[in-house]
């Protein structure tokens, strides 16, 4: 599930970061990373314009946090817990996933779409099952129509989640909500997981391939 909180190093600005950089992503996708000052500063700049809102003191106490304690030569992350051996928690897993689609699968109208009432449409759908993957494994960008309303948004890619762990994603969202699988489907296997991967799609061509779909 990625590096935990820990992986974090103690320091002022730290709290801010854990507020507000996991909404839309997992934390290990900052603290993996050792950058420059001017790195992170365009980093920040390229999250607030997928919607992360900060205050200009809140942006230099972040700045600050991550050009002191995660800049190149910093000490490396903490290994992951033993709990990233366990089995693959789905319902733990869309921690990924709340800050966009929100708790509740119901998304935001017009910004990102609803997973709940949604995913069994895209599983009815011929060839449906496999591009659920593809969007996991590859993201998908461009405009799209869910239930009558339009979106024009980017969904990031989460190729470093393992197989397991977006089986496991899948089947939660697969089943959450007062969703279900359509009847004769059975669970994802980290089988068709693998199944999807080095296929190198673009989120465009996710999109492409979401049109032959059939979706309304
Ligand atoms: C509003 C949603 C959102 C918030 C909040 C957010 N990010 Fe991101 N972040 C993204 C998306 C979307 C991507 C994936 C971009 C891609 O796949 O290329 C990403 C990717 C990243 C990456 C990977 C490298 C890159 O440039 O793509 C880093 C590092 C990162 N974010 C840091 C941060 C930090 C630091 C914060 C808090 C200051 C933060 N993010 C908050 C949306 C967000
Ligand atoms: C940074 C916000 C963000 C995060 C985080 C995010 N998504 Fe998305 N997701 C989107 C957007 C935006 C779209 C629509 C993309 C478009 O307009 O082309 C989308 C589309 C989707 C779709 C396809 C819906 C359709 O009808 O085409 C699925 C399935 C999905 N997301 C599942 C997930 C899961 C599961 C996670 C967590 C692993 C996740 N998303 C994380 C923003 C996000």
């Amino acid at each position: 599930m990625g590096l935990g909180q820990n992986a974090l190093p103690e320091g002022p600005g730290r709290e801010l970061v854990l507020q507000k950089c996991q909404t839309c992503h997992d934390i290990g996708f900052v603290s993996r990373e050792r950058q420059p000052r001017d790195r992170w500063d365009a980093i920040i700049t390229e999250m607030q314009s997928y919607g992360l809102r900060l205050t200009n003191e809140e942006r230099a106490a972040i700045l600050n946090y991550l050009a002191t304690y995660l800049a190149p030569g910093a000490a490396a992350p903490a290994p992951a817990s033993p709990a990233a051996s366990a089995p693959a928690n789905g319902a733990a897993l869309y921690s990924n996933c709340v800050g966009c689609h929100q708790a509740n699968g119901a998304g935001v109208p017009g910004v990102f779409p609803p997973l709940a009432g949604h995913i069994p449409d895209i599983l009815a759908a011929k060839g449906g099952r496999e591009w659920l993957v593809q969007v996991l494994l590859y993201g998908l960008q461009g405009s799209i129509s869910v239930k009558g309303a339009n979106y024009n948004g980017m969904m990031p890619a989460y190729p470093q989640l393992s197989n397991a762990e977006i089986a496991a994603l899948l089947n939660h969202i697969a089943t959450q909500w007062g969703n279900a699988f359509p009847s004769g489907q059975s669970p994802f296997t980290p089988e068709e997981i693998q199944a999807q991967r080095n296929k190198n799609l673009t989120a465009q061509q996710v999109l492409a391939a979401r049109q032959q779909l059939g979706l309304r």
